[in-house]
């Protein structure tokens, strides 16, 4: 972000106040700050009493040894039994989970409580037929369809840890995640809608189980759904949803496990090319999801139709479409496809036609809203609407004002929500029947948080300064640890103020004069794509893999729509000459193998030289001035300064 940019948003002073109707019946109120901050193992002790437990916990934080936490020892409990069962149990089970709808016309499924217990009671004896069981992993890569939350919370029944890879991850990529957790079942589908045609999953996980097994590691079964019907090959590990999981029995015990057992693995982006497996357990993360789906969204669970647009296979998808959620005993919308598909009005008829009251998405998708124009939404009736949620990237106030205007009517709170998959749920947010919210910042950090910006030396920042965003103290669903690498976790979070022993996010923030946060992007080498998190250098090394590249640069270009868009800097090998339109494309095409059509870049260019410090360091600050038509910016470090002449003057070729 431009400081001019910076100081625009700054000086934005429209507030919103709470509509009085729901300030007075709101779940959380002013108090809850004070209250937390006077104690905030108490607080976070009465949050985890929403959950049920089938031993209450000795000790709510052990931090004797930083950074390494634990909550609610002692304590042991069941995360599927306590989003499915104890509501079928507290006379719920008609109340319908999820309204499914797919993204063919008139292809939809309401699942109850009842229906999704003894859904995930058969899946839960299904996986323990298959051989697996208590601290196994399982590799989930399915498209938005209820399977993948049933195929999640038996995991979680069976004490198994889940990783689920997002379906827009090649099979390179989920090779890669299979092999780095030992996964010892890939649950998958022969396909998913998109865009109106089938599009196959299956051959990737047959070939992402292939490249695990050359890497010496050998996946014994793989669970398929049955979706779209097309042709897939069968190998002898392969077994069908259908043949398995529907002639399962419906009755399983759920056997309770300790507050530390791990539920869940998700990988993400990092500052190395190697994704880092981050790893939540199950009291401490239920309980905030829970905690927060219910304070930040002012969840009134016999009436509220909550929809979240994101996908299971990222962490909102985790913590807002089924932890938080189904804790808390709601019904949701799950939709299958894109918003935009068969017409662009899609989302607005689900949301009319399920009378959805609470709505979670990202600002990528509100700006490509916003360019469409209002008429779209203006054609459905959103007067069910009550709050509106946003997440994943900074909000900019035009299409926070849009949103709540256009979408909420002009009436509805809107929660600009900060967290990071690292942080296992909401830490910064208004809540929304106590803080009048200002257009474009996530406020201040929730009841039971210690977060706040500082400078380099790790000292806070006065109002009106920016710095970097810190954690001050730890909350119950932060990361464990990075699967597999303690060392990771401790240099990649805390060590950068470890004098003061703060995590640090990784994301500039700036206090206003009122103190409230307003974030700024990222400070390390990751971007921020329509809301997906990727690393630069993940980028670099796939194109740097390919034969004809030399070297390569990844920068994070600011992009109207997507926040940020990937532009590749390439500097081709002799041997493949200049470079022409064919080998951009071909280099487009390998990122895409080697991670997936989300790391796809927009822009390559096919450079002769890139800047860089006298020690060797690639100026990345500079090509994004070049990505982003700026004038270029301070070029006195560089080795030799002529060579962004070069660059800018376009012996480039692109996309
Ligand atoms: C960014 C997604 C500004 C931030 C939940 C963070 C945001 C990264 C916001 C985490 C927000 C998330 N305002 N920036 N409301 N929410 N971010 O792990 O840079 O996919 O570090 O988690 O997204 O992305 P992740």
């Amino acid at each position: 972000m431009t400081d001019e940019t910076l100081s625009n948003l700054l000086h934005e002073n429209r507030r919103f106040a709470p509509p009085p109707e729901l300030a007075a019946h709101a779940n959380v109120t002013a108090d809850a700050y004070a209250e937390a901050a006077a104690d905030p193992e108490g607080f976070w002790e009465r949050a985890a009493e929403r959950l049920t437990w089938e031993r209450r916990w000795d000790r709510v934080l052990d931090w004797d040894q930083p950074p390494f936490a634990k909550w609610f020892l002692g304590g042991t409990l069941n995360a599927a039994y306590n989003c499915v069962d104890r509501h079928v149990e507290n006379g719920l089970g008609d109340r319908v989970a999820l309204h499914w709808v797919g993204e063919p016309a008139d292809d939809t499924r309401d699942l109850t409580y009842a229906d999704l217990k003894d859904e995930v009671s058969r899946a839960a004896n299904t996986l323990l037929a298959l051989g697996v069981g208590d601290g196994d992993r399982v590799a989930i890569y399915l498209p938005m369809i209820p399977e993948a939350v049933v195929a999640m919370l038996a995991c979680a029944r069976i004490g198994a840890i889940h990783t689920v890879v997002f379906g827009g991850f090649s099979a390179e990529a989920l090779a890669s995640r299979i092999e780095d957790c030992e996964a010892k079942l890939v649950i998958t589908a022969d396909g998913g809608y998109r865009r109106g045609a089938p599009s196959s999953l299956k051959p990737a996980v047959d070939d992402a189980v292939e490249i695990a097994a050359r890497a010496g590691h050998e996946v014994p079964h793989v669970l398929v759904v049955r979706r779209t019907g097309q042709d897939v090959a069968w190998h002898e590990r392969d077994v069908w949803w259908h043949e398995t999981v529907d002639t399962a029995s419906a009755t399983h015990t759920p056997q309770a496990f300790d507050a530390e057992h791990p539920l869940f693995v998700m990988y993400t982006s990092g500052t190395t090319g190697r994704p880092k497996g981050i790893l939540h357990t199950t009291g401490g993360y239920l309980t905030q999801a829970s905690w927060t789906h219910w304070a930040v969204f002012d969840l009134k669970a016999d009436t509220d139709v909550y929809w979240c647009s994101a996908d299971i296979g990222w962490i909102t998808g985790h913590s807002y479409i089924v932890y938080g959620p189904l804790a808390n005993g709601v019904t949701q919308v799950m939709y299958e496809g894109t918003p935009d598909f068969p017409e662009r009005g899609r989302w607005w008829q689900i949301i009319a036609e399920k009378k959805v009251s609470i709505f979670y998405t990202a600002p990528t998708a509100i700006r490509s809203f916003m360019k469409q124009g209002r008429e779209i939404p203006d054609r459905s009736d959103l007067s069910s609407i009550r709050l509106l949620g946003s997440v994943g990237e900074p909000i900019n106030p035009e299409a926070y004002v849009w949103y709540r205007d256009v979408i909420g009517g002009g009436k509805v709170p809107v929660v600009d929500t900060w967290w990071q998959t690292e942080t296992g749920a909401i830490l910064i947010s208004p809540l929304p029947g106590v803080t009048s919210g200002k257009p474009g910042s996530a406020m201040t950090a929730l009841p039971g948080i210690g977060a706040d910006v500082v400078d380099d030396a790790g000292t806070p920042v006065p109002n009106g300064s920016g710095g970097y965003l810190v954690l001050t103290r730890p909350w119950p669903s932060m990361l464990r640890t990075i699967w597999g690498d303690d060392e990771r976790y401790v240099d990649t979070y805390w060590s950068r103020f470890k004098e003061q022993g703060y995590y640090f996010a990784g994301d500039g923030a700036k206090k206003d004069e009122d103190g409230d946060i307003w974030l700024l992007g990222r400070v390390d080498d990751v971007m921020n794509v329509s809301g997906h998190r990727l690393s630069t250098t993940e980028i670099e090394s796939a194109l740097v893999s390919h034969p004809k590249v030399a070297e390569a640069a990844v920068v994070g270009a600011s992009d109207e729509t997507t926040g940020q868009a990937v532009v590749a800097y390439v500097i081709l090998r002799e041997e493949a000459g200049d470079g022409g339109p064919e080998v951009v494309q071909e280099l487009s095409a390998h990122v895409r193998t080697q991670i997936g059509p989300i790391a796809k870049p927009r822009q390559i260019m096919i450079v002769p030289e890139l800047p860089k410090t006298r020690s060797g360091k690639i100026m990345r600050r500079l090509l994004r001035d070049v990505a982003e038509q700026r004038a270029v910016g301070d070029v006195t470090t560089l080795a030799d300064s002529a060579i962004m002449e070069l660059i800018a003057a376009g012996k480039a070729q692109s996309t």
